[in-house]
This record gives C-alpha cells, sequence and structure tokens, in this order.
C-alpha cells in the first residue's frame, strides 16, 4: 500500500492506495468517529461491493442507500433520496457517510455530508479509475442542473480517500478509458515526463497491469493532492486541472447527460484547447498530433459530436464556473506539460476551434 497526504493544515487526510483495501478495516474505522455510519452506493456497484465493505463496519450501526446508476441522476432529486434516508434511519451529526462508487456517487454523497444537518464527516471509496484519479480527491462535491453540469454543489473535504485498485477488474473498458482521459490530463497540465511515461506504458495501462496502474493513480493523486493543497478553493492554480473541462462540460450539457462519459469529453476537450493553443502560436502541429495520438491510444474521442454548433458551445460555455464578471477564461497550453488560465485569448481563434473551421 501506498499513502499520500492531502496537506491541509487541521483537515489534512490521507489517500490510501493498494489492493485489497476494502477489507482493512483499521484503514477505515480510526476515520469513523461517532457510533454509526451510512453507506451511499448505486445499483451497479453496490451488488459488487457493499457486502465487503459492510464487514468492516459490523461493529457498528449502519445501513445504506443504494440511487439510481449514472449521470442522469446526478441532481438535486437524488440527493433527497439520500437525506430521506438519514432522516427515516435518524442518523445525527456524529454520522459518517461512506461513497462507495465512481465520481457521481462521490460527488453526491459529499454534497449530502457537506449539507445533511450542516455537515457530517465522509469517507470516499471510489471505485472507477476517474473518481481514484480525480474525483474522490479535494473536496468538490456537487450535483448538475439542466442548465450546467456540476452547477450547485460546495467544497467540503472528505476524512480518508480510500483507493482498493482490485475494484477496477469489474470496471468496464469504456470507463477505463473516460478515467485515463484525466491521467492524461495531469502530464499535459504541469508534467511532460509523465506524459511520455503513459505514451510508453498506456498498453499495460488498458490491459490493466496492476503494478503500471498503481503507478498512474499514485502519481496522478500526488498532483491533485499538491494542487489542491495550494490552492483549494480555485482562487487560481486549481482552476488548471479544468484542461479541457469548458468544452467537455458544454459536451456533456449539450449532449444529454450520460450520453457522453465525463472523460470522454473533458478528452475531446482538452484537443479543441491544444487546437486553440496552435492557433495561438502556442503549441506546435508536432505537439498536438502527439496529444491526439495519444488520446486514440487510449480509446478516446479526439472531436467534439460533429451535431454541436459553435452557438451551441457559447451558450454552454456562458455558464462555466470559470466565467468571472462575464469574462470567459480558458485554460490553454503553453508547451507540453505547462498550461495557463487566461482571458486574454484570440476570440476568433476560439470561434475558428468552435465551428471546426481549422
Ligand atoms: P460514474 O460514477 O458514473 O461511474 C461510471 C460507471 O461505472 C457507472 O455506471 C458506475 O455504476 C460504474 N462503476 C463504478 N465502479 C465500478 C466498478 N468497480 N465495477 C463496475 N462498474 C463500476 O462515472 P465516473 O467517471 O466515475 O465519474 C464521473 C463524474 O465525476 C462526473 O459527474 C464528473 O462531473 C465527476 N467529477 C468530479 C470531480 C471532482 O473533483 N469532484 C472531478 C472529475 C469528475
Ligand atoms: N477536477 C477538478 C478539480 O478538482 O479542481
Amino acid at each position: 500500500m501506498q499513502t499520500l497526504e492531502l496537506d491541509l493544515g487541521n483537515r489534512s487526510y490521507p489517500i490510501h492506495i493498494g489492493r485489497g483495501l476494502l477489507s482493512q478495516p483499521e484503514l477505515i474505522l480510526p476515520h469513523i468517529h461517532g457510533a454509526s455510519c451510512v453507506t451511499v452506493s448505486n445499483e451497479t456497484v453496490a451488488p459488487l461491493y457493499l457486502s465487503q465493505l459492510e464487514q468492516n463496519i459490523a461493529a457498528l450501526k449502519h445501513s445504506a442507500v443504494v440511487l439510481p446508476d449514472g449521470e442522469a441522476f446526478k441532481n438535486l432529486e437524488t440527493i433527497n433520496l439520500i437525506y430521506t434516508h438519514l432522516l427515516e434511519q435518524h442518523v445525527d451529526r456524529k454520522t459518517t457517510l461512506l461513497a462507495l462508487g465512481g465520481g457521481v456517487v462521490g460527488d453526491m454523497c459529499g454534497f449530502a455530508a457537506a449539507s445533511y444537518q450542516r455537515g457530517v464527516n465522509f469517507i470516499q471509496i471510489p471505485t472507477t479509475l476517474l473518481s481514484m484519479v480525480d474525483s474522490s480527491v479535494g473536496g468538490k462535491t456537487g450535483v448538475n442542473h439542466a442548465l450546467g453540469k456540476n452547477m450547485i454543489g460546495a467544497f467540503y473535504q472528505p476524512q480518508c480517500v480510500l483507493i482498493d485498485t482490485d475494484v477496477l477488474s469489474t470496471l468496464d473498458d469504456r470507463e477505463l478509458s473516460a478515467g485515463l482521459a484525466e491521467v492524461i490530463k495531469y502530464g499535459l497540465i504541469r508534467d511532460v515526463e509523465f506524459l511520455h511515461w503513459l505514451d510508453d506504458q498506456m498498453d499495460n495501462l488498458l490491459a490493466r497491469d496492476p503494478d503500471v496502474m498503481a503507478e498512474a493513480i499514485f502519481r496522478s493523486c500526488q498532483h491533485k493532492a499538491e494542487v489542491v493543497a495550494a490552492d483549494e478553493f480555485e482562487a487560481d492554480q486549481r482552476a488548471l486541472l479544468n484542461l479541457g473541462h469548458t468544452f467537455g462540460h458544454a459536451i456533456e450539457s449539450a449532449m444529454g447527460y450520460g450520453n457522453w462519459l465525463h472523460g470522454e469529453a473533458v478528452a475531446a476537450g482538452m484537443v479543441m484547447a491544444a487546437e486553440h493553443s496552435l492557433l495561438m502560436g502556442w503549441l506546435d502541429t508536432d505537439e498536438v498530433e502527439f496529444i491526439r495520438r495519444l488520446l486514440i491510444k487510449a480509446r478516446l474521442p479526439v472531436a467534439p459530436p460533429e451535431s454541436m454548433s459553435s452557438d451551441d458551445f457559447m451558450r454552454y460555455m456562458s455558464v462555466d464556473k470559470k466565467v468571472l464578471d462575464g469574462t470567459l477564461r480558458l485554460i490553454l497550453m503553453k508547451g507540453l506539460g505547462e498550461s495557463v488560465i487566461t482571458a486574454d485569448f484570440d476570440p476568433a481563434a476560439l470561434q475558428r476551434v468552435l465551428a471546426r473551421d481549422l
């Protein structure tokens, strides 16, 4: 097992990564301070892993709420199912919620924890690659609104993140690739050496080689933890973690939540950011080709849906969380492994990217 610490002063927490961790009560129990806990999972993950998790907490009063599965259910109506369960179980403020699932479950459980009785503790137990390398770490929680992705939420940190890499054995290939998009993102933003390592190791990652996978997860969590420790509330550099997300969120919202996976939309969005950077003279053609080739190798899309017009993009991009005082800010690249947040981009170049006039 490897352990990282996300350093947030007295709200710091460990991120444990390894095989078989779901069967190690000593990793979970120290983070449960009251006499009860409630697992939040979904109808796909609960039949696979809930009973294994429950063996750790058998001595505590515990129950589970099993949500419908899918991005289409990441909304306030589903959050209400969690609140109803907590109230029906007479759960008090000393309870701990356990998020057992992918990013959708983790984001919703975290938001329920942040808001139920003004805040109860929670633990992230991510079960997709994407949630292991990104969403379970850093405390962004929330739900979608019909008018925009992740528009309702809170910053609220877990007590601990427990990553049992064995659970990846049941994840389907498309979801694995979606997770690789966020792994590649860290390389593009801040670590060119990692990017080349991913290029070399892509076949092993797709084959789910346990050691290579653990290394990719560890290095991704290390990047995420460093950035969040430096800028928890996204005053500046945390925004870089949103490379490709302004375009990606527009794709997810416009195509209907769940039709394009989050990681797929981010992959296409990162290529759009690269194309924009090329038009700005900040990347060269070979670098953009390298990015495309790496994402294709990871079995990810490298262009937005043909059905989306530039007006469709602009409608959703205008409610992006990086819009400040009416000004859109974008994450662009200035070379591989270096990204910037900027409002100082050429709008004509953006228009060409959105209209696919390249
Ligand atoms: P997901 O939670 O929808 O999971 C993908 C699918 O895999 C689901 O059908 C799920 O039931 C299934 N699944 C989960 N674990 C499994 C397992 N071990 N075996 C078999 N099936 C399994 O999707 P995701 O990609 O994990 O997360 C995407 C969500 O995360 C999006 O809503 C996105 O906005 C959010 N996100 C949040 C942050 C953050 O910082 N909070 C960061 C990135 C993404
Ligand atoms: N996934 C982006 C962030 O956590 O800031």
